[in-house]
């Protein structure tokens, strides 16, 4: 296992981008626009792992949503993993909860699940598969 990425709610891509990108000196490896998620995204590459900065796309967005209430920052972690349906039986199995109880389409050919962070002590986690 490894941590896949960081996900940061941000208002603003091109405004985050000018310090992530521009100061901090990290390259985009890519962007992307999930409509069911309601985010626009872009990675980050940092190390083996990747900092995906989220901008809502409307007042619905899941992000606006949490930005409303916590303002921007960090939003989950995202952990790799093999098999995500094995994963999330086990999860399962051990009563944590869960947002996703089975994968769901995520950007860059990758599925992803969710665990409720009232299961993982406030911490938001993301699972990913990425596609072969
Ligand atoms: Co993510």
């Amino acid at each position: 296992m490894k941590i896949d990425h960081i996900g940061i709610a941000v208002k603003s891509l091109s405004e985050a981008l000018k310090v992530y990108e521009g100061a901090i000196g990290l390259s985009v490896g890519g962007y992307d626009q999930v409509d069911e998620q309601g985010v626009r995204v872009a990675m980050l590459k940092i190390g083996d792992s990747r900092i995906e900065l989220l901008e809502p796309t409307g007042p619905e967005s899941p992000i606006t949503k949490f930005m409303t209430k916590r303002g921007e920052g960090i939003h989950h972690i995202a952990v790799e993993v093999e098999d995500i349906e094995k994963t999330l039986e086990t999860l399962k199995a051990a009563g944590v909860r869960l947002i996703d109880s089975a994968p769901r389409q995520g950007a860059h050919n990758t599925r992803i699940a969710f665990i409720h962070p009232s299961s993982t002590h406030g911490v938001l986690l993301e699972l990913v598969q990425h596609g072969k």
